[in-house]
């Protein structure tokens, strides 16, 4: 199976620190893999180098086996329709209804003028589809609800049909589920990760949640100060690694405060 992703020794500095350091994963399409470890650790770094919002400092990112630097600005565009963000903070504009957002899934790829269109006099067949992704996720009574009259975990439900909508070959959601009770949190990883083996897209997520992760991925990847620490399936995770993936830098924190 080809890589979706691949990291080749990436390093991305901010200023003077290095957000990630040396960074080598290979993520298999169609495959699902969490990022965990600590605040600061640099998993929302690693989401913006894979979907190419961030560019790597030293090293390789290659994308659906393209190498992302060699890229122009146009098949860095066409190459970013192929992958759904998933932001910390679901991106949802809260005035639109929950049908226009969903149709924004589309707009890298429909261009401005269109998306405008569309938004406006939403087409019958984005209806239609956008209605069906809605039953999957399980909010489709909310289709023309404003979006902000909807609760946290029916938003990321609106975030994820969303992201849906752009038929993505992978999806990257960062702690999708950090603003919402545990079992909610937990219906919404577990649908993530049915959703990616249902329509076959590669799901990263960024997750606090580490009993969630050991729960629904069959990869973690652990990463501290920047460095991938630990890789691989939980069942041959050392439950002492996972500790320590939180407490020494809970450690380092308080030496750096
Ligand atoms: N745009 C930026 N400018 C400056 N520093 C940044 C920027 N983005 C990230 N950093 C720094 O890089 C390091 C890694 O940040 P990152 O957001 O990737 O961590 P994280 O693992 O996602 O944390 P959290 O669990 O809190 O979301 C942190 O020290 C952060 O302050
Ligand atoms: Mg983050």
């Amino acid at each position: 199976m080809p890589a979706a992703f691949q990291l080749e020794s990436v390093t991305r500095r901010f200023g003077d620190l290095a957000a990630v350091k040396r960074v080598d994963a290979s993520i298999e399409q169609g495959s699902q893999v969490a990022f965990i470890g600590p605040s600061g650790s640099g998993k929302t770094t690693v989401i913006r180098l894979l979907n190419t919002m961030l560019a790597a400092d030293e090293g390789t990112v290659t994308v659906f086996g393209q190498s992302v630097s060699g890229l122009g600005a146009g098949e860095l565009r066409r190459l970013r329709t192929r992958i759904a963000t998933i932001p910390q903070h679901l991106g949802l504009v809260p005035n639109l209804s929950v049908l226009q957002n969903v149709i924004l899934g589309k707009g890298g790829e429909r261009g401005t003028l269109r998306s405008i269109r569309d938004l406006l006099i939403p087409r019958k067949s984005d209806v239609e589809a956008i209605h069906k992704i809605l039953e999957r996720v399980g909010i489709e009574e909310k289709l023309f609800a404003r979006t902000s009259t909807l609760s946290g975990g029916q938003q990321q439900r609106v975030a994820i049909a969303r992201a849906l909508f752009q038929e993505p070959e992978a999806i990257l959601a960062d702690e999708p589920v950090s603003a919402v009770d545990p079992a909610r949190a937990k219906d919404t990883v577990q649908l993530l990760t049915d959703l990616s083996r249902e329509h076959g897209f590669t799901l990263c997520v960024s997750l606090h949640h580490i009993e969630l992760a050991k729960e629904f991925f069959p990869r973690l990847i652990g990463m501290r100060n920047g460095e991938v620490v630990l890789d691989g399936a939980p069942a041959d995770l050392d439950e002492a690694d996972l500790a320590r993936l939180y407490q020494l830098s809970d450690e380092e924190m308080m030496t750096d405060a």
